[in-house]
C-alpha cells in the first residue's frame, strides 16, 4: 500500500440522467457540473429520492449518463474503472458469505489475472488497513456489521482505487461504530492520499467528513449549494461537532433541503 499514484481530478460535466423514454421518463438528475479534486473530500446530501443513489452509479460507470459525462483525468468513465472503488449501505448483501475475508477482498484482484500469492498479500494489507488485520481467515458472518463494513472498505481498496465512492456506507450502523468508520475513512484518505465522494442522509456526518459539502435538491435535482467546509484537516467527534461554524453549516444545509422539500 505504498507507492501510490496522485488520485485524478473527478469531473462530472453537465450531467442529466432521465430514466425511461416517452411518457414514463423521469428526469431525476439535470446538468450537474462537479469537480472533484486529488485527495478531497466531497460528501453529497440531499432529501431521499432526490436522485443520490442515480449520480454515484453514474460517476462510477455501472450506469450511463443521458447526458453529459463524468472523467478521471483525461479518461471517460464509460465502464467501472480500477481507479474507483465503490462501498455501498447494505454490507451484507456485498460480500460473498461463502468466502472468507480475505478472499472478499482479494476477489476483484482474481479478474485482474494477480497471481494467487501476490492477490493474498495485498487483501492481508488492506485489511490491515482498515484496522483487521486478524480476521482474514474468517466468514462475513463470524464477523460484526462494522466489521463487514471494513471488510468492504478494504475490497474496495484492493483494486488500488484512487477514488473512493460511498453511498451512505454507515447508514445501517450504530452511532458508535459510525463515529469510528468515519474517522477510519478519514484517516485512509489521508494516509493513501485518496479522494472521497460519499453520499449520505446525515448532514452532521457531510459536515464532518467533508473539504466540500454538495446539496442536491428539486425534480429533477440540481446542484443547490455547494459548501466550503473550513473546519480544518484534523477532525474530532467532539470538538470539530462543538465548533459555532458547524452548527452553523448544519443549520444551511437542513435549511436549504426543508426549503425545497416544501416547495
Ligand atoms: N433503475 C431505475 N429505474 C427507474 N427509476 C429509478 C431507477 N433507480 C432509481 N429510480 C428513481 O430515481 C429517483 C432517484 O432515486 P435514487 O435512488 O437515486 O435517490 P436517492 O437520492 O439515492 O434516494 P435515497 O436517499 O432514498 O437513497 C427515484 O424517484 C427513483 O424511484
Ligand atoms: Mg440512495
Amino acid at each position: 500500500m505504498t507507492n501510490h499514484p496522485t488520485a485524478e481530478r473527478l469531473v462530472v460535466e453537465n450531467l442529466s440522467k432521465t430514466y425511461g423514454s416517452g411518457a414514463t421518463a423521469a428526469h431525476i438528475l439535470d446538468n450537474l457540473n462537479i469537480t472533484v479534486e486529488p485527495g478531497e473530500f466531497v460528501c453529497i446530501v440531499g432529501p431521499s429520492g432526490a436522485g443520490k443513489t442515480t449520480l454515484l452509479r453514474c460517476l462510477s460507470g455501472l450506469m450511463a449518463c443521458s447526458e453529459g459525462g463524468v472523467r478521471v483525468g483525461e479518461k471517460h468513465v464509460t465502464e467501472p474503472l480500477e481507479e474507483i472503488g465503490l462501498v455501498f449501505q447494505d454490507y451484507r448483501g456485498s460480500l460473498m458469505p461463502w468466502m472468507r475475508s480475505a478472499d472478499n477482498v482479494a476477489l476483484p484482484l482474481e479478474g485482474k489475472g494477480v497471481p494467487r500469492k501476490e492477490r493474498f498479500e495485498r487483501a492481508q494489507q488492506c485489511l490491515a488497513a482498515v484496522g483487521l488485520p486478524d480476521v482474514g481467515d474468517m466468514y462475513p458472518w463470524e464477523l460484526s456489521g462494522g466489521m463487514q463494513q471494513r471488510v468492504a472498505i478494504a475490497r474496495a481498496l484492493a483494486y488500488d482505487a484512487r477514488i473512493l465512492l460511498m453511498d451512505e456506507p454507515f447508514g445501517s450502523l450504530d452511532a458508535q461504530t459510525r463515529f469510528e468508520l468515519e474517522d477510519l475513512i478519514l484517516d485512509l484518505r489521508r494516509t493513501m492520499g485518496i479522494s472521497v465522494v460519499l453520499v449520505t442522509h446525515d448532514i452532521d456526518e457531510a459536515v464532518y467528513l467533508s473539504d466540500r459539502v454538495i446539496v442536491l435538491s428539486g425534480k429533477p435535482a440540481t446542484v443547490v449549494d455547494t459548501v466550503e467546509i473550513d473546519l480544518g484537516p484534523e477532525r474530532d467527534q467532539i470538538k470539530t461537532k462543538a465548533d459555532t461554524r458547524f452548527a452553523e453549516y448544519r443549520s444551511r444545509i437542513l435549511g436549504e433541503i426543508k426549503l425545497k422539500k416544501a416547495a
